[in-house]
């Protein structure tokens, strides 16, 4: 629907967003384009900061997909970390109670500072948020769980969820996060105006 690239152009129409954000590179327009089913729908690449734009897809008429641009690209300069703060503040803070927030982070690389520094920042925010651990393929299936339990303590997340093993290769972990997608989905139709919550 929108590419925005900056806060103006972020849409307002009061539809449920389900956000997926991470580490460039991490595998967020891979698995976008993987649970919808829809090869190159997102744009992917080999280059890491391929995605520099607020991506709004419309599924189903009744809520939006967003691919946001990743974090903590190695080359970016600082005037590009800069300008992706604010693009993601902004959009943090437009509609906030209508979002899901799905934060990819590398199964086989585990959690690095910045995605710790960025769970934290989510949190802060209050959003609802699902963790996925992206390229599980890439780890043998001997040390998945240990993996897994890593990331968990690397996040702070006793609270929460487990983080969804995924691959946008075998398509693992689709029924999984469709699961919580949904979940989400039903729970802001309640609340949405056509129900009487205004
Ligand atoms: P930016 O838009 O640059 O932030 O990257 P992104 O997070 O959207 O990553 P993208 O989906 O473009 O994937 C980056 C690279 O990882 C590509 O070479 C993908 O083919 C590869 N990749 C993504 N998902 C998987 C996965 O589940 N398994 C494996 N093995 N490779 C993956
Ligand atoms: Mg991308």
């Amino acid at each position: 629907m929108v590419s925005a690239v900056t806060s103006r152009q972020f849409l307002r129409d009061d539809l449920p967003e389900v956000a997926f954000v991470g580490r460039s590179n991490v595998g967020k327009s891979s698995l976008i384009n993987r649970l919808l089913g829809r090869q190159g729908l997102a744009r992917t690449s080999r280059t890491p900061g391929r995605t520099q734009a607020v991506n709004y897809f419309l599924i189903d008429r009744r809520w939006y997909c967003v691919d946001l641009p990743g974090y903590g690209f190695a080359k970016a300069a600082r005037q590009d970390r800069q300008r992706w703060a604010e693009l993601m503040d902004g959009y943090f803070r437009t509609q906030g109670e209508k979002k899901l927030l799905i934060h990819l982070v590398d199964a086989k690389v585990g959690a690095t500072p910045l995605d710790v520094e960025a769970r934290q920042y989510f949190a802060g925010l209050g959003l609802e948020s699902l963790v996925v651990a992206t390229k599980i393929d890439k780890v043998p299936r001997s040390r998945r769980v240990r993996g897994l339990v890593a990331l968990r303590q690397a996040l702070a997340m006793p609270e929460a969820p487990e983080a969804v093993p995924f691959s946008a290769v075998s398509g693992e972990g689709v029924k999984e996060l469709w699961t919580g997608i949904t979940a989400f989905l039903a729970t802001s139709r309640e609340g949405s105006p056509e129900t009487g919550k205004q």
